[in-house]
């Protein structure tokens, strides 16, 4: 717990640090109430620093010895750390602290899960292990000792020596302490090797508790796949002889990219046929790609202040969805990629959280790993791509390997690379990473002599702390058909620069149909106005899948938001437009799932709140199932052709065909049950060989009411399995009816496997809930309170995951009085309690300003 005052922390007052490390060698004396870090740091001066006190960081570590050049020294100690008279020039600084893993339930430095000892250090939890400069621009080589009975001993870099009880291991290549890790353990090794293009041989391991290890075939191929495609997209090769990869079940976050030695959330690394979804499975593979890429991306290149983050998670976020659109489509990626923009990032940016990709000051770094910088960071890094063609981007990638590899560098000199390789001015594209919120485009247009004009105005709102914003630089791809549905003009890139600005096209024989904004070249909201015959028009003939499935989703918002406004029955130009997309068998499975997937409720309420209506979550709840039901009927009699068109008669692969023949007769198998009442679904739930099949038959039978028996059969058949148990806790809230969420959710929490402390668990019943729009925003605050007392509870015991979590409220402005008020008091709660950690006591001050 921090009792000190919290400090709001400066991009602007960055100072280099006054001393450099030349080297740390650590020695870890194992035990779980009593480990002792014994250390030795080599500094010396940084002549390019301003005079500065010297002062490592500390928390919560017992000190019980230091010396300098071998003479002990008893240094001052503060809330923050240490400080003490040093030397003028280099020396060696030896110290040897206590700390206890097992009662760190925090998992922040070292701590315990299932007996395993593991390390988490990023943003700032290497202080937690040993005094130290904990900033990521000071970068040291590593020599880690570890002593302990465990089997398994592993560090960061090179395995060097190991005996009986101790092992040795050496990183040469110099790295901030948040890439410090540490495991030991029981475990056992999914083993492989890589021969890397520069014929470097590695060795590869997914260590996992033995119960595990017939869930890592997946993710080994996932690292090797992620392997080739660096080289041979960024020329980038592994560095190290050994690359090791951790499983662990106790784990904030989805996984961290620890030089040479990944941990992963147990959920974000394991996955086998009958336990795994098809998004498991290629959350697996992103996952696993992200932190690989992140070696070169965040790593040999890492970032000299944590305002910079976006500068490692943006890139390497681009670079996971490039990996993840090159092996299974780009077109399908697209869409999943735009849909977190637009349900959550857009959100992010519209409510009270909403901060720039590189923010200027911060209270809790730890509450800055947002989409924001993570999603939005990977949009920036997507516009650059586009300004300057695939070549620029690749002169501009290897200048930036080459002139900062082994650096700690900033946006500055991210930009800077991409203007030295391609001689464009990026001056105002830099704004993108100062101004937070999301831009809106004003398009109209006329016709006039065979020349069509688009008129765009660009604007972006008030955000907290930020106003009167400067227009950007954005790339708007548009192409223009033809009445009959042909080209008459390809994807061009527009370049908006100004608050106005006109881009015409000549020699038109006629009017045409624009199609703006293709690929979703920019992360912008287009204000048009657009008839349901030009949408469905686009949804037909559109030749960029991207904004044929966004012409699709647009007529269907429209449709929903003109039945909760006047009631009345599902729009039959809808219908039609989606029962052409359905039976189009030249497009592909995947893409027609998400043709007929609706727009989900809170996409509804999002929609609502910008036309500056109050949503009322019960509408659209009723509406959205009324909508589905009437879809089912009027298209009954097609399915049965669909979905044995899409059967699979292959065996079971977790590859972008079957997933989408899979996710399209799941959908269908959806509308099915409006009918037959789960006799469908049920039959799927008892034969299915894999868990997509199974959860999501058990998941509409629970969303009908008739999921009590397969509920518990599912139980009966998965309490073994931790992560399988997770998706039991999940579906029943998810999929509960509004006026159930909250009793289902309080029921699951009285549950003897309701293992509160494990972040995953807490995240499948809480976070459930704020997910299940209708339950968790129930008039009467039922769900507000529920949230609220267990966020109190969670708190002392795991700030981190506390704070994320909290984020849940921030929609609060987009609710009428009576639920604001109610969302208000409970964050109010929340921020009255005594001792309340500084993550969550920043997130509730910014929720409720
Ligand atoms: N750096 C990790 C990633 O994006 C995320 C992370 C942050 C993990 C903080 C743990 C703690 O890959
Ligand atoms: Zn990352």
């Amino acid at each position: 717990m921090n009792t000190a005052a919290p400090q709001t922390i400066f991009l602007s007052n960055y100072m280099a640090p006054g001393w450099h490390v030349e080297s740390v060698n650590l020695t870890f004396k194992l035990a779980p109430e009593a480990t002792r870090v014994i250390s030795r740091i080599a500094f010396t001066p940084n002549p390019d620093a301003p005079a500065q006190p010297f002062m490592l960081h500390g928390e919560e570590l017992t000190l019980i010895s230091a010396a300098i050049d071998g003479v002990a020294v008893s240094p001052d100690l503060t809330a923050a750390g240490l400080t003490c008279d040093v030397p003028d020039g280099a020396f060696i600084w030896e110290a040897e602290v206590e700390i206890a893993p097992v009662k760190n339930t925090a998992l922040e430095g070292l701590y315990m899960s299932n007996g395993m000892y593991c390390t988490q250090c990023e943003a700032e939890g290497f202080r937690k292990i040993t005094y130290y400069p904990d900033r990521p621009d000071v970068m040291g080589v590593f020599t880690v000792r570890i002593e302990s009975d465990l089997p398994v001993l592993l560090s960061n870099g090179n395995a060097t020596a190991s005996g009986a009880g101790w092992a040795e291991w050496h990183d040469p290549w110099p790295k901030p302490a948040y890439l410090f890790a540490l495991v030991a353990g029981d475990l056992v090794a999914h083993n492989d090797s890589f021969t890397t293009m520069e014929g470097r041989d590695v060795e590869l391991n997914i260590w996992v508790r033995a119960a595990d290890l017939d869930k890592c075939a997946f993710g080994m191929g996932a690292l090797k796949r992620s392997m080739v495609w660096d080289e041979q997209v960024y020329g980038r090769a592994y560095d190290l002889d050994i690359f090791n990869i951790v499983a662990v079940d106790d784990f904030n976050m989805g996984a961290m990219e620890n030089k040479g030695l990944n941990i992963f959330n147990s959920s974000a690394v394991l996955a086998k046929q009958s336990t795994s979804t098809d998004a498991d499975f290629q959350r697996v593979e992103a996952i696993i790609a992200h932190e690989y890429f992140h070696n070169w991306t965040g790593n040999r290149i890492t970032c000299r202040d944590w305002f910079q983050l976006c500068l490692k998670e943006g890139l390497t976020v681009f670079r996971d969805q490039s990996f993840t659109g090159d092996l299974h489509g780009h077109a399908v990626k697209r869409i999943e990629d735009a849909l977190v923009m637009r349900n959550r990032q857009f959100q992010e940016d519209a409510g009270p959280l909403a901060h720039p990709v590189r923010p200027e000051s911060f209270v809790e770094i730890n509450n800055f790993y947002t989409v924001t910088v993570y999603e939005k960071g990977a949009e920036l890094v997507g516009m650059l791509k586009r300004l300057v063609g695939d070549d620029g981007y690749r002169a501009a990638l290897d200048l930036y390997f080459t002139r900062h590899d082994g650096q700690a560098a900033t946006i500055e000199d991210w930009l800077a690379a991409f203007t030295d390789a391609t001689d464009r001015d990026l001056t105002q594209f830099k704004r993108w990473y100062a101004q937070a919120g999301t831009p809106r485009l004003t398009v109209t247009d006329d016709f006039k002599n065979g020349t069509y004009s688009l008129h765009i105005a660009q604007q972006t709102p008030d955000t907290p702390g930020q106003t009167d914003k400067l227009p950007l630089h954005i790339p708007v791809a548009v192409g223009l058909l033809d009445d009959t549905g042909a080209e008459v003009v390809a994807t061009t890139l527009l370049e908006l620069t100004e608050a106005q600005q006109t881009f015409t096209f000549d020699g038109l024989a006629s009017k045409p149909v624009p199609s703006i904004l293709r690929d979703f070249s920019a992360p912008v909201i287009i204000e048009r106005d657009v008839t349901q015959a030009e949408q469905a028009f686009l949804l037909t003939h559109d030749t960029d899948p991207f904004n044929r499935w966004d012409a699709g989703r647009s007529l269907a918002r429209a449709v929903l938001l003109d039945m909760i406004a006047n009631g009345g029955d599902l729009d039959a130009g809808y219908i039609n437009g989606l029962r052409a997309a359905l039976t189009d068998s030249t497009l592909d499975p995947a893409m027609r799932a998400l043709l007929l997937a609706m727009p989900s409720e809170a996409d509804m309420a999002i929609a609502l709140a910008g036309q500056g209506q109050t949503p009322d979550p019960d509408a659209i709840h009723q509406t959205r199932r009324k909508a589905q039901r009437q879809l089912a009927e009027a298209l009954a009699t097609d399915i049965p052709a669909v979905l044995s068109s899409v059967r699979i008669d292959a065996p079971f692969a977790p590859d972008a065909d079957q997933g989408g023949r899979r996710a399209l007769s799941n959908s269908l198998l959806s509308l099915l049950t409006w009918a037959d009442k789960g006799t469908a679904a049920q039959a799927q739930f008892d034969t299915a060989d894999n868990m997509t099949q199974q959860l999501s038959a058990l998941s509409i039978l629970l969303a009908h009411g008739a999921g009590d028996a397969a509920a518990q059969a599912f139980y009966d058949q998965w309490h073994h399995d931790r992560l399988v148990l997770n998706k039991w806790f999940g579906v029943q809230i998810s999929a509960a009816q509004p006026q159930d969420a909250v009793a289902v959710a309080t029921r699951l929490t009285q549950h003897p496997d309701f293992e509160w402390k494990n972040p995953n668990r807490f995240r499948s019943v809480i976070g459930a809930l704020t997910g299940n729009q209708a339950g968790f925003h129930r008039a009467d605050g039922a769900g507000y309170d529920f949230v609220a007392d267990w966020l109190i509870k969670l708190d002392p015991v795991n700030p981190q995951t506390t704070a994320r979590m909290v984020a849940g409220f921030d929609s609060m402005r987009r609710w009428d009085d009576a639920r604001r008020e109610k969302m208000r008091s409970a964050l109010t709660r929340i921020k009255d309690t005594p001792g309340l950690s500084r993550d969550t006591s920043e997130m509730v001050t910014r929720l409720l300003s």
